[in-house]
């Protein structure tokens, strides 16, 4: 098999949650390529099984491990298991993310707070399983999967937005603390990305989409060059950079011509 391998992620034991699908799936894709050694979590067991036969990489350098990142305990032991296979993690990709649309009219705190725990505590809980281990051996490299959402309100996405918010604070604040401890922290943001968590009309109409695999080669480049924050493309950073500075008024008349975000009928508890 043709591998365009990389020096800086040869070997390296890389951990990617919410690998069963999107851009975790691409990023798996990918690492194997570049010579890294994968550990692949999310929930679902038979699709994880199945992307690693179709990564075709030897039985040392991919594994699976199944956990509902919203569960710490669960987190903790799948992260365990891939390190007995592939030795200690050096980068923690934590990329599990969910959407459901913040309907006003249909309020539902459940639905609402499931966004929170999965995209929030999901990612606090990825930390926690491997800090530890990082600290000691002073290196290591977090990585917070946001989105260009978590830069500003977005309309009908109340807890997506600021789940995603939550990320870029979390993770400028592990930086500063982690950097003499010899940790890196990088979030990174993303556009549009045609994933299953998108909708067929935004697939259709939304400028700039990228693909998974662009997605994911952008991220890796971002973890290569320690990068703090990455928003992604630029087109949609700048227009959600001018929205960001608008006075509260003029924010609102003009946001509410961007389409909301509508939910997938692929959405999974
Ligand atoms: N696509 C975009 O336009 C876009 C843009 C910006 C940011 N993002 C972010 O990118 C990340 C990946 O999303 P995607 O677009 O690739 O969507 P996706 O194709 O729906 O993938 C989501 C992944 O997260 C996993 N997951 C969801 N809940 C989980 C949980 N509780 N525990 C463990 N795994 C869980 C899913 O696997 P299982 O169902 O098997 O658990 C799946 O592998 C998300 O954080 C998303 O918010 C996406």
């Amino acid at each position: 098999m043709m591998t365009a391998k990389n020096a800086f992620w040869h070997d390296k034991c890389v951990v990617v949650t919410g690998a069963s699908s999107g851009i975790g799936k691409a990023l798996a894709e990918h690492l194997v390529k570049q010579g890294a050694k994968v550990g692949l979590i999310a929930r679902r067991q038979n699709v994880l099984e199945q992307i690693i036969t179709t990564l075709a990489a030897p039985v040392d350098k991919v594994a699976w491990a199944c956990a509902d990142v919203t569960d710490p305990a669960a987190t903790a032991t799948a992260v365990q298991l891939l390190e007995k296979r592939l030795g200690p993690c050096e980068v923690m990709i934590a990329n599990a993310g969910i959407y459901h649309k913040t309907d006003v009219m249909k309020f539902d705190a459940a639905t609402q707070n499931a966004v929170i725990a999965t995209n929030v505590q999901g990612v606090v809980n990825s930390v926690g399983a491997v800090l530890p281990g990082m600290i000691q051996r002073k290196q290591g490299h977090l990585v917070a999967v946001s989105s260009m959402a978590g830069m500003i309100g977005l309309p009908a996405a109340g807890t997506y937005s600021a789940s995603k918010a939550a990320l870029v604070t979390f993770f400028q604040s592990l930086r500063v603390d982690l950097h003499p401890l010899g940790v890196k922290a990088t979030v990174v943001a993303p556009g549009y990305v045609d994933t299953p968590i998108i909708t067929d009309e935004e697939r259709e109409t939304v400028k700039d989409l990228l693909t998974a695999e662009q997605a994911a080669t952008r991220i890796c480049t971002a973890i290569e060059r320690n990068r703090a924050v990455d928003w992604f493309p630029w087109q949609a950073w700048l227009v959600c950079r001018l929205f960001s500075f608008a006075p509260s008024g003029l924010y609102r008349r003009l946001i509410t011509h961007i389409p909301e975000m509508e939910e997938t009928n692929t959405n999974r508890q």
